[in-house]
């Protein structure tokens, strides 16, 4: 069975479908959870379903460096196959990204945006301020640009005339939530 960490800055949502398929599907174990915010509601969610959530602690001075360092330390403890990062807000390394390549570890991330389109920290406000019809998300392996990294899939969905960016933010979160799990199984099992 494959091991899966995973990095989250956030609520969690993407993080729980994932846990959540994971336990279904038997395909795959989450292993941890790491997150760069103590706060974070993803820590919570990883505890309910029993997986190690562990904080990992950015000190004012240090660098990116020494913090991917620290990342990577706690991460192989854990020994994963692949790194999933579900709303973590934090660019990796090009230390931290030769580390995994170099021992076969797969490192994904899921963007609210139809890449190249919308990269950085606001893709679904971006879209929606850009007043475009339909927008998106992308699952992409992760390179040591921002959000620039190989597609793996994308997903489009139009925008609904008179919707809130809260609202369509939250839609679209939704759709994540089943797509992410939805193309990590199909790499899990090879067809993509
Ligand atoms: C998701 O919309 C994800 O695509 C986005 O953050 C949100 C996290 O939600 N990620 C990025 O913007 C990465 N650049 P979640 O914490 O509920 O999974």
């Amino acid at each position: 069975m494959k091991k899966i960490a995973i990095l989250a800055s956030g609520s969690g949502s993407n993080a729980e479908a994932i846990m959540k398929w994971a336990k279904a599907s038997g395909l795959a174990e989450v292993v941890c959870v790491l997150s760069d915010k103590r706060e974070a509601r993803v820590l919570e969610r990883a505890f309910n379903h029993n997986v190690p959530g562990l904080y990992v602690r950015k000190k004012k001075l240090e660098s990116r460096e020494e913090y991917d360092q620290k990342l990577i330390v706690r991460l192989a403890d854990f020994n994963p196959d692949w790194i999933v990062l579900a709303g973590y807000m934090k660019l990796l390394t090009p230390k931290f990204l030769h580390v995994f390549r170099e021992s076969g570890v797969r490192v994904i991330n899921i963007h609210p945006s139809l890449l190249p389109l919308f990269p950085g920290l606001d893709g679904y406000g971006d879209a929606y301020r850009a007043g475009v019809k339909e927008s998106g998300c992308t699952i992409h392996y992760v390179d040591e640009g921002m959000d620039t990294g190989e597609i793996i899939a994308q997903k489009t969905f139009p925008l609904i005339p008179g919707e809130t960016l809260e609202e369509f933010k939250a839609r679209g979160l939704l759709i994540e939530n089943a797509f992410y799990p939805e193309i990590l199984e199909k790499l899990l099992t090879q067809l993509l």
